[in-house]
């Protein structure tokens, strides 16, 4: 358990430069793999992460708060979103901000040569793809993937979840898969080891 990471009054908390705040996991699929997987946190403090679609930042300063002596190179394609995440990378020296399109991790190999782990939650209909793209390209010891089924194609999220797994397996040595539904509808992450 990382001593920036704690439970109080059945609320996950992380501690930043400010002190501790909640980690909602209503808010952040991370905070609901967690408490759905039962895992311990995974990633050392000095841990160097790949992390695609950071949106305004809320999941990416938790990460932040997590691996205080590692490195999150946070990337959006989106100007609006990365507009709000520019402020909040202001406040952490860990934060590295990336405006750029997922489909080509050569474009960010500066912000994320290196990096051990990679996180995804960019909801796009080819979610699979961009992962194994990355992966490829920077081969992370270990990676968690927040798929959103509708975002894939339309019909029984279970049903499309189910497909996406057998596709994971087929590629990587370990997956694990974890129901966040409960707290992020349609949704299912996915831990994954090379
Ligand atoms: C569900 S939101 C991410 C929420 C964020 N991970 C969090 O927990 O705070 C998905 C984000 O992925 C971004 N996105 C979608 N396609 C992308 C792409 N090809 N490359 C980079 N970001 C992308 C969207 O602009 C959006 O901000």
């Amino acid at each position: 358990m990382s001593e920036h990471l704690r439970t109080r009054r059945g609320r996950l908390q992380t501690r930043g430069a400010t002190g501790w705040r909640d980690w909602n996991p209503y808010r952040s699929k991370l905070a609901a793999w967690l408490r759905a997987s039962g895992r311990e946190w995974p990633l050392a403090p000095d841990a160097r992460v790949l992390y695609l679609g950071a949106a305004e930042g809320t999941t990416v300063a938790h990460v932040g708060d997590l691996c205080p002596q590692g490195r999150v190179a946070a990337v959006e394609i989106s100007p609006t979103a990365m507009a709000e995440l520019l402020p909040v990378a202001e406040r952490y020296r860990n934060l590295l901000p990336v405006l750029a399109d997922a489909h080509f991790p050569a474009r960010y190999a500066p912000q994320a040569k290196g990096c051990d782990f990679l996180y995804q939650d960019v909801a796009q209909r080819d979610q699979l793809a961009i992962f194994r793209r990355n992966w490829d390209t920077y081969r992370p010891r270990q990676g968690l993937l927040m798929l959103k089924a509708p975002g894939i194609r339309g019909g029984a999220p279970q049903a499309v979840l189910d497909e996406a797994e057998t596709e994971l397996r087929a590629a990587f040595a370990t997956v694990e898969r974890s129901d966040i539904s409960r707290w992020a509808k349609g949704h299912a992450a996915f831990w994954v080891e090379g």
